[in-house]
């Protein structure tokens, strides 16, 4: 039997990728223009004088982009979420700004240019945008870059009149407003997310170009709510109970059948992120938590939660969200994201300046518990030594890895694997192409979870590579 998959593109499927490749080097484009300089490569780019940096975007458009360079003076623009100031030639020769000048509320610096990337679907209400994960650092996703998925756009919600009903195969059917889940005993636990799309683009040929396009649909963030665990006890479940269908306040009424012994599991009813009140395009002012489960089944603006004995057959786990194999059977409910992990630096689209030390680093998760160690590898998968880790493991949480690397100047291919607690190891994409088949953008398009490669080439330059 021949072994190698065949793939067959029909011309939507080829017009859309070559759309998403084209968007993505625009997006691109306009980042190297902020940090080009000789002196950087794309690897330290935060080193410019004001004077020459051009403050290029637009939120959720690459489209409509401006160069600050062609406003005049005293029209400067500040980056999203920043506000633009004069910089003084010597801020220790004047005085700051008037504490409480920024109305209460701080933001980030005008020198701070990180913007999530929208994938370039046709309709722009049901897309998604991408974090930047090769700018971020640490472990916590700042949640003004935390990846976006819509499917009907981002609804604006009165949190005084929201409310979350809770009926169907229960003792009593009961309304909570936030104010009424406020009242009960709140949990905290810092949970990852990922789209169960997160490398669609990555499973017959490399695709895209940064680690942000490969990878960008996962965020971790802070979470605070109450367990739906404490709901259940409140209104009490029927014996027969067995599923919990989830349904979402926004235009597509988004809705996922879940299993009842999931949602009493760990399950959390969440209306904190990081801190303070869930953003609004994370569901704002109530959003379902599932820990470890594909992103799609944590129902954003959730305003109701029936109980049945059976999953309920909606449109987001029957066309969609389903796992196609390679005898032409479809996986249903597959819920659980299995251990991944992925090296942000250096990643696609840098340029290492020349030999010597580096330190690689990455993001390691798993949706079954802890992270258990991360290997690294720089010759394809070869030799792996253990990376370290700088932060500390935590149930169904991103893991923040690194290790020391001596480059010498010779071409080399950067690879990290993931171990989680269960034992499970991140395949390589034959590995999980052998089991799951490779029908290829879009037919295979689900929980991509393979090993990650970028080849660094001897002038420095590192891009996506399968290897
Ligand atoms: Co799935």
């Amino acid at each position: 039997m021949e072994n190698t998959p065949t793939l067959v593109l029909n011309d939507n499927v080829r017009r859309l990728i070559d759309a998403i490749v084209i968007a993505e080097q625009r997006h691109l484009a306009e980042r190297r223009s902020e940090e080009a300089c000789a002196c950087t490569e794309g690897m330290f780019p935060r080193n410019l004088p004001t004077s020459r940096r051009s403050f290029v975007f637009a939120a959720g458009s690459t489209a409509g982009a401006v160069l600050a360079g062609a406003a005049s003076a005293g029209e400067q623009k500040a980056p999203p979420g920043a506000q633009f100031y004069e910089v003084p030639a010597d801020p220790t020769k004047e005085l700051g700004r008037p504490v409480g000048a920024d109305g209460g509320y701080g933001s980030r610096s005008q020198f701070e240019t990180e913007v999530r990337w929208r994938f370039p679907t046709a309709n722009e209400y049901t897309s998604w945008s991408m974090s930047p994960l090769d700018k971020i650092v640490g472990n916590l996703t700042p949640s003004g870059l935390h990846f976006e998925r819509h499917h009907g756009g981002i609804p604006t919600i009165d949190p005084s009149r929201h409310m979350v009903f809770v009926h169907g195969m229960v003792q009593e059917a009961k309304k909570f407003s936030i104010a009424d889940l406020k009242r009960f005993p709140s949990t905290t636990r810092k949970y990852f997310i990922e789209c169960s799309g997160n490398g669609l683009t990555e499973w017959v040929k490399p695709t895209l170009k940064s680690v942000q396009g490969t990878h960008g649909l996962i965020s971790t963030s802070e979470w605070t709510g109450v367990p739906f665990a404490t709901i259940a006890r409140e209104i009490g479940l029927k014996e027969s109970a067995a599923w919990v269908l989830a349904e979402g306040a926004d235009a597509a009424v988004m809705t996922r059948s879940i299993p009842l012994e999931k949602m009493l599991k760990d399950a959390i009813l969440a209306y904190g992120q990081n801190g303070e009140a869930i953003r609004p395009e994370q569901g704002y002012p109530l959003r379902l938590i599932l820990p470890g489960w594909e992103g799609n089944t944590h129902i954003k603006w959730l305003r109701r939660l029936e109980l049945s004995d059976k999953p309920f057959m909606t449109r987001e786990e029957t066309s969609k969200y389903t796992d196609l194999m390679a005898n032409g059977k479809a996986r249903q409910f597959t819920f659980e994201m299995e251990a991944k992990s992925v090296i942000t630096f250096p990643s696609g689209e840098m340029k290492l300046p020349g030999p010597g030390f580096y330190n690689i680093t990455g993001l390691a998760w798993s949706g079954r518990g802890r992270v258990q160690s991360v290997d690294v590898s720089t010759d394809a998968g070869k030799t792996w030594y253990p990376a370290r880790f700088d932060t500390v493991p935590e149930p169904i949480s991103t893991v923040r890895f690194s290790f020391p690397w001596l480059w010498d100047g010779k071409a080399a291919t950067l690879q990290s694997r993931c171990t989680d607690e269960t034992g499970y190891v991140q395949p390589t994409l034959a590995q999980l192409i052998a089991i799951r088949g490779a029908n290829g953008p879009f037919g295979s398009i689900y929980h991509l979870n393979a090993i990650q490669s970028w080849a660094v080439s001897a002038d420095g330059s590192v891009s996506n590579v399968h290897a």
